[in-house]
């Protein structure tokens, strides 16, 4: 059986740092409600000029050389992205072009927050059949770009960042299970009501904002993340106490101490970032994921669980031995 493996990891983040304290000038907020509500206390903010490309590129790089190939092995490359740089071309192929490649597949897929899981899994079923032997994952945002800063109750939750995977087959046993789901009956809890075919004259700017019912959103995440990590496990034969890792989206601190209590997983088995680096949509995963695996916690053979949950809603899981 051949398997998808990771063989290797990066992650890009912007220089600026907006701290809690920062946004305290800005909005009537305060250092002590964000980090109890949220557990964000601060977050990277890419600049005006810097492009959600500029940092998937820089974390590729990193990905690339910490997996020991050369960028023309790569074969394919598979971003999560919700802030792409333009309508078109996709996101993925300014990446390929940064990276001095051509002529290998190259796109982008939208799922919000769950971007990364789904773009992994769809690069897995591409190694596992064999169409790819080199596939560079990644998931980049430059969320702040949509936030209203004068909207305390969003523009505390969000940050800018890059992480990227590159994805090798192997007899060795690699991604397990990929499990992915939506609902659309959500749409309005968590969205940025413009794009290309609807409300285009408002795309952009401060004049459509992203919006968000906070305590709505809380809830169905809590319990259909509970649920999809659960069945992951179940549906494979995995007992509890068997995980090694938890690497959940970053969203919120209580959000995956909910996930982390239904897994009965102590806290000291998942990887926290969302101190550091806030909501970063897909991105959240694979920073966190090279977090762990570059201060040594996330070792070789170890059973990781990766979970998601975005707008639309969308939502997964990925489980496999690193
Ligand atoms: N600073 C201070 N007060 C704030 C605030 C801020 N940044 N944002 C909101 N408040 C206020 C509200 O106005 C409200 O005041 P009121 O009681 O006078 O009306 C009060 O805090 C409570 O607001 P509420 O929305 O009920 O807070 P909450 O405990 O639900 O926390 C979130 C808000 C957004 C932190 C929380 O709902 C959440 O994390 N939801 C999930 C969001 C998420 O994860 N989204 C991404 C999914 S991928």
């Amino acid at each position: 059986m051949i398997y998808s493996r990771i063989e290797g990891s990066g992650r890009h983040l912007p220089e600026k740092i907006l701290t809690n304290h920062d946004l305290e000038k800005l909005v009537d907020t305060s250092d002590e409600w964000i980090k109890t509500r949220t557990g964000v206390e601060r977050r990277h903010i890419a600049s005006k000029d810097q492009a959600t490309s500029d940092l998937g590129i820089e974390a590729a790089k990193k990905a690339i050389i910490d997996a020991n190939i050369s960028k023309e092995d790569i074969d394919l490359i598979v971003l999560g992205t919700t802030t792409p740089d333009y309508v078109f071309p996709n996101t993925a192929t300014l990446i390929q072009e940064g990276l001095g490649i051509h002529g290998c597949p190259a796109f982008s897929l939208e799922a919000a927050c769950s971007g990364f899981v789904y773009a992994l899994s769809t690069a897995d079923k591409f190694v596992r059949s064999g169409s790819s032997k080199c596939a560079l994952v990644i998931g980049a945002e430059v969320m702040t770009k949509l936030i209203d800063w004068e909207d305390r109750s969003t523009c505390v939750l969000f940050g800018d960042g890059a992480g990227a995977l590159i994805l090798k087959p192997s007899e060795e046993q690699g991604i397990i299970d990929c499990k992915l789901g939506a609902d659309g009956k959500y749409k309005d809890l968590l969205w940025y009501p413009a794009g290309v075919s609807k409300n285009f004259d408002k795309l952009g700017g401060n004049l459509t904002n992203l919006e968000m019912s906070g305590n709505d959103v809380f809830k169905v995440a809590v319990k259909t993340l509970g649920n999809v990590a659960e069945d992951t496990l179940n549906q494979n034969n995995i007992n509890k106490d068997e995980l090694d890792w938890l690497v959940p989206h970053q969203a919120n601190l209580r959000i995956i101490q909910a996930t982390a209590k239904r897994l009965e997983l102590p806290m000291n088995k998942v990887i926290l970032t969302v101190h550091d680096h806030g909501n970063t949509s897909s991105a959240s995963i694979p920073m966190a994921f090279d977090v762990g695996v570059k201060d040594g916690r996330i070792q070789r053979g170890q059973l990781i669980l990766m979970e998601a949950f975005g707008g639309g809603f969308t939502w997964g899981s990925v489980l496999m031995r690193y």
